[in-house]
């Protein structure tokens, strides 16, 4: 939408006189050119425009350019490259005789004009227009002295398309060099021109020296550890950054499966939060909607992780390199809040490797056995979050295996194997708001898996209800939904199990959180030197099964004739909900289990 808005810029041209006014235009916006100022009036003049030397038709009411006020004004809109050239609009009356002149030239390229310092990364912009489906990246080129030169981000390391087949298509450039500056161009493979990035390089001036002078007080105490406030607050900050997080995933995948925790994801930003000064706290705060004045909000996680553990086991873990001096009140409150004891960093990237894997293994249940690859020797800190969940069904399914159909976006049928169950209590309801029928099955340990079904198999549908599903809308229908009455119903589901790493890099651009690439502000957690985020990942796995939901929940329904039915065998979204705490704990789509 933003976009749309820029390229819609009005533009209200002062005018010169005689000398022709160059314009740049971008196609798409509106343009209005004025014939005269608006402190001088020519009562009964004739005014004629003329377009390439030809004259324009005043008389056509929609024409465009459509001249406007007797020809005080042309206006065009929207432009495109057909009205590129010169305009003229002649003043004549009895005595005198005025021409004012305007050379258009309609060009989609942004013109950007980057200065970085030698060694850092440099970040080249680069967007398609946001209507119409990205089914090629675009192409980047090197203006060298011997022509245009193709950069590969395949074959160069230093070289990153960072989103491949997203409408941004900007480049960065790794540790840029002086021989670097120059001009760079995007055009889409087409052959379209989108943007000319004009690189400055230079030399860093002698960077002040890294400090934490200012920054070094402790997280504020909580004033108020039993205020009523508190808990509802958030409650709200949790399911307004569920949704967003759900929001920003499925525009970057609109079809494939999804799974993510935001309850995981907030536990990891939250604790990162506590070590956070100055403008880093103040991006992590509005990332996870947080107001700044919420100094309670590490005591409510340390509640809610408490209230949770019935069912969802939280844990939290921050592993560090020896040679750095954590601040010792931080790790005083990272054990009050998270029960977090910072733990030393091993010598080798396969000791490291090994120990966080076995701590996520450890803490999911086994559920995730791996999670990183390697661990970089230049790592300084890591900080964890797992979660592990783990709830019943009220009334065990049948065991005996069944197979069945689902029916999946593009219509093609799987096989699956299924859930089956002859009288199930489910409360059902059509939530309108939603455009989607929505059942709730409850679990044991107080939380419920709300499945959301939309009209049908069809993608579009899918996406209305994708679009209405914002945190006030949920929060909406998980009242509606409890307050129907539970039915006995022929339910069948199909049997998941999802394991999905959502780009985690990606949503923490998305969350206005990139400058942590670039300069992150933890002094409350250590202040010697400057530290930088390098890497945020996400998995998620969930399965569904006879016993119940393990660590997140997918679910497919259906109703014999004689019961209402409810049937779930096409794509569908689900919120695995805490009725405890009255929060999301994960949120998935199944479009092919
Ligand atoms: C943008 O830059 C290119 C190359 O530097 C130039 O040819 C073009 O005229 C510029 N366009 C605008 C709108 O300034
Ligand atoms: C662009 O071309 C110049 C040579 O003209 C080269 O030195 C520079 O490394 C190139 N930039 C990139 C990012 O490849
Ligand atoms: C650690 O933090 C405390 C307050 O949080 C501060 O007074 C102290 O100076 C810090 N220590 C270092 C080494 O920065
Ligand atoms: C590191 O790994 C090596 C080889 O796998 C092992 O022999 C050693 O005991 C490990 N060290 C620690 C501190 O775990
Ligand atoms: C996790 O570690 C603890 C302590 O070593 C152990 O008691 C527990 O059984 C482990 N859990 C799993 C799932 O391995």
């Amino acid at each position: 939408m933003k976009q749309q808005a820029l390229l819609c810029l009005l533009l209200q041209l002062a005018f010169e006189l005689s000398s022709g006014t160059n314009l740049w235009v971008v196609p798409g916006s509106s343009l209005e050119l004025p014939c005269f100022s608006f402190q001088t009036d020519f009562p009964g003049a004739a005014i004629t425009w003329k377009f390439n030397g030809n004259e324009i038709n005043a008389n056509t009411p929609n024409g465009s350019p459509r001249v406007k006020q007797g020809g005080r004004y042309i206006f065009i809109s929207p432009v495109t490259a057909a009205n590129e050239g010169d305009y003229s609009c002649l003043i004549k009356d009895n005595d005198r005789e005025m021409i004012t002149t305007y050379k258009v030239r309609v060009d989609a390229s942004f013109n950007y004009s980057i200065k970085v310092i030698k060694g850092s990364t440099a970040h080249l912009p680069c967007h398609f227009q946001p209507a119409g489906e990205v089914k090629a990246n675009a192409l980047w080129f090197n203006e060298t002295g011997l022509g245009n030169e193709l950069l590969n981000p395949e074959g160069d390391n230093r070289v990153e398309l960072l989103y491949p087949l997203d409408h941004d298509q900007t480049i960065i450039i790794r540790d840029v060099g002086m021989q670097d500056a120059g001009t760079y161009l995007c055009r889409s493979a087409e052959g379209a021109k989108l943007s000319s990035v004009n690189l400055i390089v230079e030399v860093a001036p002698t960077a002040p020296p890294h400090s934490c002078s200012g920054f070094t007080t402790p997280w504020e105490p909580c004033q108020d550890e039993n205020s009523r406030t508190g808990e509802p607050m958030l409650q709200e900050s949790i399911t307004e950054f569920s949704m967003k997080l759900y929001s920003y995933l499925r525009e970057s995948q609109p079809s494939s499966n999804l799974l993510f925790s935001p309850i995981s994801i907030i536990g990891a930003l939250s604790h990162l939060l506590l070590g956070a000064r100055g403008d880093t706290r103040k991006a992590i705060e509005r990332a996870v909607c947080v107001p700044h004045d919420f100094h309670c909000v590490h005591l409510q996680m340390k509640k809610l992780r408490e209230k949770l553990a019935g069912s969802l086991q939280m844990a939290s873990q921050i592993y560090y390199n020896p040679e750095i001096n954590l601040n010792q009140s931080f790790i005083d409150q990272s054990i009050q809040f998270y029960d977090a004891k910072p733990v030393m960093l091993l010598d080798t990237s396969e000791n490291n490797t090994e120990m966080i894997n076995s701590w996520v293994a450890n803490k999911t249940n086994n559920k995730i056995q791996h999670l990183v690859d390697s661990v970089s020797p230049s790592t300084q800190l890591m900080l964890l979050n797992a979660v592990s969940f783990t709830g019943q069904w009220k009334v065990k399914y049948e065991m005996k295996p069944r197979k069945g159909l689902f029916t999946k976006l593009d219509g093609d049928l799987v096989n699956v194997q299924l859930l089956y169950h002859p009288k199930y209590m489910v409360a059902m309801t059509y939530v309108v708001q939603l455009k989607a029928q929505v059942a709730r099955l409850a679990l044991t340990g107080d939380s419920s898996l709300y499945i959301l079904l939309p009209s049908s198999r069809k993608v579009s549908d899918l996406q209305l209800v994708e679009e209405s599903l914002t945190d006030t809308a949920v929060r909406q229908m998980i009242q509606e939904v409890q307050k129907t009455t539970p039915e006995h119903v022929e339910v069948t589901l199909p049997k998941i199990e999802l394991d999905v790493q959502p780009d985690m890099n990606m949503l923490i651009k998305k969350l206005g959180l990139s400058s942590l690439f670039e300069s992150s502000n933890l002094c409350g957690l250590y202040s010697e030197e400057r530290v930088v985020l390098d890497d945020a990942r996400h998995r998620a796995f969930l399965a569904l099964n006879e016993q119940g939901v393990e660590a997140g929940a997918v679910t497919t329904i259906s109703f014999s004739r004689s019961f209402p039915s409810f049937s779930a065998l096409r794509p569908f979204i689900m919120l695995l909900w805490s009725d405890t705490a009255n929060v999301p704990l994960f949120i998935g789509r199944v479009t092919d289990p």
